[in-house]
Formats: C-alpha cells, sequence, structure tokens
C-alpha cells in the first residue's frame, strides 16, 4: 500500500477502504509517512467529506491506536461526560459528584484548554494539591469510593487522536465534521463508558457557530456510538453568552463551590439540571422526569453538595488556598438598560489576554485571573451600577471598554434565547 494512491483515490472522491485509513492513521503515527503527506490527506478528508463507515473505520483506527479502559469491575451505572467546550464552562465540577451522589459513577478524563476556551484540568489545577495524575489503579478505586474522579486524559488512550489533532490544530483542519466526530468518540469509547453524554456548544464561544452544522455532528457522533453498541446523547447548548458568571480557572472553582451553597446563575443552573437529570435517566434507566426529582433533591438536602466536597479531598484538593490571588478591576456600566447579550468570544479573548489559556502547549498560566460578570442576560443594569470585575495579575490594554462592550444594553429587553437548544439521540 502506498500512501499516494490512497490520496489519489481520496481526490477522486472514491470511498476508501478500512485498511487504507488504518495504513494512512497508522504510518503517520510511525513517522513512516511525514507531517506534509498527512496535512494532505487532511485536507481531503475536510474538503470532500467521510461516509459514516469511513468515519467509524477512522474512529476504530483511533481508539485502537491506544489502550482502551475496562471499567466492568465498577459494581454501579457508568456514565461519561463530555463537553466540546466553551467560555466559563464548568459543568463538569458541579454535574459529577450530582450525579456520583446519585449512585450512578462518572469516571472523568478531561483536557486543558483548547484554543480560547479553558479546559477543566486547568481549573482543577488552580486548587492546591489535587492530583489529576491517578494510575489506572488509583482511578478504579476513587470512583468505587467516591462515585466520581476526573483525572487528567490518558497520554495512551487514542494516541493516534493526539498526534493527528495537534497536526489539524497547525493546518487549520480543526472544523470538520467527520474529524471532530472520530477525534471526540475515539477519545470517549476508548474511555471504557457505555452510556455517553455530549454538551455540544453552538455559537460564537464555541468551534460550532451554527445549529444545522451542530446537529449533523451530534448525528454522526450519536450513529458511530451505535456502531460500539454505545449510547450516545448529545445536547446542543447555546454558547454565544458565557456560561454563568464566573470565567477563569479558580474562578469557575468559586462558582462551583457557590453553586452547592445555594448561589445559582439562572442559566448555568439549568444546564447543570439538565445534562445531570439526562446522565442519571438514561444510566438507571429511569424517565428524565424522575431524574430530574432525583438531582433537584439532592441539591435541596446538601448531598450533592457533600460529593462535591468528598471529590475535591479524596484527590488531594484543598479548597481553601484556591489560587484566587489576584487585583479587582471594577467596570461600572455608562448606560441604563438591559443586557440583551454578552459576547462570549469578546470575553474569552480577553479572559485569555489576562493569561488564563496558553498560546503554546508548553505556556504558564494565571490561575487567577478572570473575569466575574455581575450583570448576566436578561438582567437590568443602571448607570453607574457594577457590570463586572476583572480579576488581573497583568493589565490588558483597554480592558475596561473591552470588557464593557461585550455587553449589548438596551432600553428595551429582547426575549432570552434558551440555553438547551435540543437534544439528539
Ligand atoms: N475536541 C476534540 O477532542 N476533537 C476535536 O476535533 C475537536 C474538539
Amino acid at each position: 500500500m502506498k500512501a499516494i494512491d490512497i490520496i489519489e483515490k481520496k481526490q477522486k472522491n472514491e470511498i476508501l477502504e478500512y485498511d487504507e485509513i488504518q495504513y494512512m492513521v497508522n504510518s503517520y503515527v510511525k513517522g513512516k509517512i511525514n507531517d506534509k503527506t498527512m496535512s494532505d490527506f487532511l485536507w481531503l478528508i475536510y474538503n470532500n467529506g467521510l461516509t459514516l463507515d469511513e468515519t467509524v473505520a477512522l474512529t476504530d483506527v483511533m481508539i485502537k491506536s491506544g489502550e482502551e479502559i475496562d471499567l466492568s469491575s465498577l459494581k454501579m451505572p457508568v456514565v461519561d461526560k463530555h463537553s466540546t467546550g466553551g467560555v466559563g464552562d464548568k459543568i463538569t465540577l458541579i454535574v459529577s459528584p450530582i450525579v456520583a451522589a446519585a449512585g450512578v459513577c462518572v469516571p472523568k478524563m478531561s483536557g486543558r484548554g483548547l484554543g480560547l476556551t479553558g479546559g477543566t484540568v486547568d481549573k482543577l489545577e488552580s486548587i492546591p494539591g489535587y492530583k489529576l495524575n491517578l494510575n489506572r489503579k488509583q482511578f478504579i478505586e476513587a470512583l468505587s469510593k467516591v462515585g466520581c474522579a476526573v483525572i487528567s486524559q490518558s497520554e495512551k488512550i487514542a494516541v493516534a487522536d493526539k498526534k493527528i489533532y495537534a497536526l489539524r490544530n497547525e493546518i487549520g483542519a480543526v472544523d470538520s465534521i467527520p474529524l471532530i466526530a472520530s477525534s471526540i468518540m475515539s477519545k470517549k469509547i476508548a474511555s471504557g463508558s457505555d452510556i455517553i453524554i455530549i454538551d455540544l456548544k453552538v455559537g460564537k464561544g464555541a468551534f460550532m457557530k451554527n445549529v444545522k452544522e451542530a446537529t449533523k455532528l451530534a448525528k454522526t457522533m450519536v450513529k458511530i456510538g451505535k456502531a460500539y453498541n454505545k449510547k450516545v446523547i448529545c445536547t446542543l447548548s447555546d454558547m454565544n453568552i458565557p456560561l454563568g458568571r464566573n470565567i477563569g480557572n479558580a474562578l469557575e472553582v468559586r462558582e462551583a463551590m457557590d453553586f452547592f451553597a445555594g448561589k445559582h446563575d439562572k442559566r448555568l443552573y439549568e444546564l447543570s439540571v439538565y445534562i445531570s437529570s439526562l446522565m442519571i435517566s438514561s444510566a438507571k434507566n429511569i424517565s428524565f422526569r424522575r431524574a430530574k426529582s432525583i438531582v433537584l433533591n439532592l441539591l435541596e438536602n446538601g448531598y450533592a453538595k457533600t460529593k462535591f466536597y468528598q471529590w475535591i479531598k479524596y484527590q488531594g484538593g484543598d479548597l481553601t488556598k484556591l489560587k484566587e490571588k489576584a487585583k479587582k478591576y471594577i467596570v461600572v456600566s455608562d448606560k441604563t438598560g438591559y443586557v440583551n447579550s454578552i459576547d462570549s468570544n469578546v470575553i474569552a479573548k480577553l479572559v485569555f489576554d489576562l493569561g488564563a489559556g496558553r498560546k503554546k502547549k508548553t505556556d504558564g498560566i494565571d490561575y487567577a485571573c478572570g473575569v466575574i460578570l455581575n450583570k448576566q442576560l436578561g438582567e437590568k443594569v443602571n448607570k453607574g451600577e457594577i457590570l463586572g470585575v476583572i480579576y488581573y495579575n497583568k493589565k490588558v490594554e483597554d480592558m475596561e471598554n473591552i470588557f464593557k462592550d461585550a455587553f449589548n444594553i438596551e432600553k428595551r429587553k429582547r426575549q432570552v434565547k434558551k440555553i438547551i437548544i435540543s437534544t439528539v439521540k
């Protein structure tokens, strides 16, 4: 087999066989074909697409390029959750303990920030002592004792995806449905859960900008799941507006603590309850309604909160020492009206420039910096009232105006868009 023949075949838009896809991926991982040849192949996929069978083949080859986790020793129903990445997305920190408190196991491997959006691993690293690198035995032990564990994505899982993803990122071939679907699903399937709930973010602050494309991606992931006998459910949720009030690593952990103390942002609460209910209903095979009443109970009676603190402590984290050391810059509104939108992309870029994200994989980050939105979507603000607070250690030029300009404040209140757009199963 030769790479050039496979590339020519794809150029003619012919359907590739499993072993041709396997040849390209494995040869690239082994260094037998170079970045240029693989880029040509990826660009052809980007432009011509893949059939479902080809996408499943690509997923399969990437799964087999690394280790697969066996969770069969866990004596509880198991469900995994994945977010495609958003601004202020601390849902994993909130739903994992809620679902674990309901007696459903949540084995979660998370990643670092991608582009402008933060990653769960970075957020958890803002808690001194928190161990992200549990080995397989410790991971299973944590899951059996606590019910949830969040660790960093193992380097040994879907090894090919890691190498291909880095190349896609470098050449700009990220937003292709078969490439994204196979990348996400290979990691999730290799991670061992039979039920996978995906929170697919759509809007300005997400890599999926419109509902039509996001729905296509969701359907592809559900179909890949079916090929593996896995139950995959995708929720499309709005990411035009930042999620919750705090954006930045330690600030988001703080917001999760506030959440369990009963101080909720409305949209964050709605999505957290929805995703946890979906996870519990699919894992326990009960109705969504029943699962939702379990979730509301666990929040009300404090069991979910207890589970949150138990989980962080079990993994060595000390929440009393959260890395929050930063100066505060208060931004007041120069208008009176209603907040009709907050541009999540502008906020993400500001938080990134403050130091919360990394340009290169090896860059350090500032865990304490970020912003708090004192006013969220649909809320009234008066001239002179606090719009938000910027937490910084290194000022960004014009940060006050950048922050203010992210808000669209108008005299008339517009209808607030729902956070949950649809669910694909
Ligand atoms: N997240 C992934 O894991 N892979 C992609 O291709 C895009 C987002």
